[in-house]
This record gives C-alpha cells, sequence and structure tokens, in this order.
C-alpha cells in the first residue's frame, strides 16, 4: 500500500478531538481517518507530564499499528507535554494543537485576551514560554477549566449543575473584562454556545480550522496527501463506555463508523 492511501492517525483523551476531526473531515475529502478517544484514561488534565506522555506513546503505537502515514494529537494537553517525545521517538509527522493565543492577539481590540484550558496545559513548560512572549503586550487571564472534559466525556453539558458551575467559572473573564476567549482544549468546543451566551461580546477562538489546514500543507509536502478521489472512510474507537456520546456528535454523519476497542 502507498503511503498516500495510508490513514491518518488522530487520538485525543477522549471525545473532544473530534471537534478537530471534523475539521479535517471537512479540509481532507478524501482520506481515511483512524480516531482513537482515550476515553478510559480521561480527564489529561489532571494527570502528571510523565503519565500524559506515557499515555500519548500507548496511543501512538497502536496507530502506528495500523500504518497511519501522520498522526495529529487532537488534544492540547498531550501536545504541550509530550509532542517533542513523541517526534523525537517516531519517525512519522506529527501535527499538534496548542491554545490559540496568536490569532487571539491579531483580533483582540482590547488587548485582554481569557484562556480556558486544563491544568495540564496551563501548567506546561510549553504553554508557559508561548504566552511569556504574548504578556509583554497582552494581559492575558487564564482559567482551568473545572468538570468541563467530564461533562463532554458524558453528554451531560446540558444539565442545570453543568451550567451553572460554567456560569461561575467564566466570572473571572467577565471581571478581567476580556474580548477574546481562547479555548485550549478540544473539549471546549462542544460548550461553545453555552460560552457565547455567557459571554456574549466576546470573540470565541480554537484552533480547529489552523490545525486541519496545517495537516494538509503537511500532508503536501510530505507527498502523503490522498491525490485519488476516494471515499472518506471515518473510524472512531472509543475504549470505554461513551458510544452514545459519540453516536450523538455524529449523528449528522451517519457514514462515520464508531466502535468500542481496547487499547
Ligand atoms: N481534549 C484535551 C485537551 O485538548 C482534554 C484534556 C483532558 O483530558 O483533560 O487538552
Amino acid at each position: 500500500m502507498s503511503l498516500k492511501d495510508s490513514p491518518i492517525g488522530i487520538f485525543d483523551s477522549g471525545v473532544g478531538g473530534t471537534s478537530i476531526l471534523k475539521e479535517l473531515m471537512a479540509v481532507l475529502p478524501h482520506e481515511r481517518f483512524i480516531y482513537l478517544a482515550d476515553s478510559k484514561n480521561a480527564p489529561y488534565g489532571v494527570k502528571s507530564v510523565d503519565q500524559i506522555i506515557e499515555l500519548s506513546h500507548k496511543n501512538t503505537r497502536h496507530l502506528m499499528a495500523q500504518d497511519v502515514k501522520l498522526i495529529v494529537a487532537a488534544c492540547n494537553t498531550a501536545t504541550t507535554n509530550a509532542i517533542r517525545e513523541l517526534r523525537r521517538d517516531y519517525d512519522l509527522p506529527f501535527i499538534g494543537i496548542e491554545p490559540a493565543i496568536k490569532p487571539a492577539a491579531i483580533q483582540t481590540l482590547t488587548n485582554k485576551i481569557g484562556i480556558l484550558a486544563t491544568k495540564g496545559t496551563l501548567s506546561s513548560a510549553l504553554f508557559e514560554k508561548t504566552s511569556e512572549l504574548f504578556k509583554k503586550h497582552l494581559t492575558l487571564t487564564e482559567v482551568e477549566g473545572i468538570g468541563i472534559v467530564e461533562a463532554v466525556e458524558n453528554g451531560t453539558t446540558e444539565t442545570p449543575r453543568f451550567i451553572e458551575s460554567l456560569t461561575d467559572q467564566i466570572k473571572i473573564f467577565k471581571a478581567a473584562d476580556i474580548d477574546c476567549l481562547v479555548l485550549g482544549c478540544t473539549h471546549y468546543p462542544f460548550i461553545r454556545k453555552h460560552l457565547s451566551l455567557l459571554l456574549p461580546d466576546v470573540k470565541i477562538i480554537d484552533s480547529g480550522y489552523a490545525v486541519a489546514q496545517q495537516t494538509k500543507k503537511i500532508l503536501k509536502d510530505s507527498q502523503r496527501i490522498q491525490d485519488k478521489p476516494k471515499k472518506q472512510i471515518v473510524d472512531v474507537y472509543t475504549n470505554a463506555n461513551n458510544l452514545n456520546v459519540l453516536n450523538s456528535i455524529f449523528k449528522e454523519q451517519p457514514f462515520v463508523s464508531c466502535q468500542y476497542l481496547d487499547f
């Protein structure tokens, strides 16, 4: 099988990275995708750096056994804590995702930006290095999302209890008078509707489209892009009991196959 026909591998701590998978599907209509939702081990955001690196290795090894031609780490926490090790240890292109501070810096009018991300991302050396560069010109308000990943994983983001908790968490952004909010976790686009209602004057920015464009560019540059008009094939695997959540995410794309797999 030629490299061009090989699938693209994607992993996340759970279902959140499907927000990236959807962007990839839109930009790369002839590719095969294999997505791993490591929901059994979610959330990654409260784990140690070593644990995050180990889980990222496990997901990578599983994807490499499926002969993937490129891997997208559709997880800010895995990227900011483990991408350096993955790039060092495997001979394969890796695309990572990091909080989109730069696009926010371009769009802000007040120079006050909020970042909602996991503890693992906010405390990572990579995030610290990037945010330091921007702190010279901008006021960054960083908030660690509490219970958001779990609610997306469990499909409970519409409950009054969750909305109450979210309302409480974003108060700090209101007080800081931000005009742009960076979603620094791939689970968070699933609560974009709530955030827009709670912060009506704030522009909400995620990295999904940019990651999809970068993936396309790397596939082209490395001559791995599928250049024949093949039918798109998407296989999504979860290692937890949350197929109902995945099926509801892909209810408008019934060709996406969601299955349980112990990995
Ligand atoms: N989707 C992951 C991210 O982008 C969630 C992290 C977690 O599992 O805590 O960071």
